[in-house]
């Protein structure tokens, strides 16, 4: 399913050429998604490291399902599922929080949806606020205040505080949040 900051994203470029990019790709179905529902994406950066770090403390980061040899598979499935996007991928598998604009080209949209930390949600969209264009969007998953999680609590967290300190007005829709950049 189509999310709902992706959605907006679709319909605000809608007819022009767009580069973006999804921090946390995990088995790469929701980049799957946008790329199949935006045929004018000329290219969405991939990004995500692919490695278990003592910092990522997230609900799934700490059972079976991410530790290090399964997360070589969950990369692996990733290849494969988006290899027929091959023209209109660029895998970066790097933290997020160390990439600047020497690895990403300017973006007009993001999806953030890595470490669900709060501070790591801080630290991305301090991070995506140098790399997506004025006028961009800058989005992501797992804010969902009326079914709080460990993990969306996070999230929550993070987007209000950012927003309100830096006096950015923000909107939210089922599980995703966004703001112009
Ligand atoms: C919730 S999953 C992503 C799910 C994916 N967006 C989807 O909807 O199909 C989280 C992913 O974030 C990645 N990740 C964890 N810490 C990260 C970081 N600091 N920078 C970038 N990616 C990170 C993990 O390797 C994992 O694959």
């Amino acid at each position: 399913m189509e999310r709902k900051a992706l959605v907006f994203i679709r319909e605000k470029f809608e007819g022009q050429s767009v580069v973006g990019a999804e921090v946390g790709v995990a088995r790469g179905t929701n980049a799957l998604c946008i790329l199949k529902c935006m045929p004018n994406l000329r290219l969405l950066y991939l990004i995500d490291p692919y490695e278990h770090y003592p910092d990522w403390t997230s609900t799934r980061a700490k059972d079976r399902l991410y530790w290090p040899k399964d997360l070589r598979l969950i990369k692996y499935q990733a290849q494969q599922l988006l290899s027929p996007f091959e023209s209109r991928i660029a895998w970066i598998n790097k933290f997020f929080e160390v990439c600047t604009i020497k690895d990403i080209e300017p973006l007009d949209f993001i999806y953030i949806d890595g470490n669900h930390a709060c501070d790591y949600v801080l630290k991305d969209i301090a991070v995506a606020r140098n790399i997506v264009k004025k006028g961009g969007v800058i989005s992501g998953h797992d804010f969902h205040p009326d079914s709080p999680s460990p993990d969306s609590d996070e999230v929550y967290k993070a987007v209000t505080t950012y927003c309100q300190k830096n006096n950015v007005s923000f909107s939210h829709e089922y599980e995703d949040w966004w703001f112009i950049n």
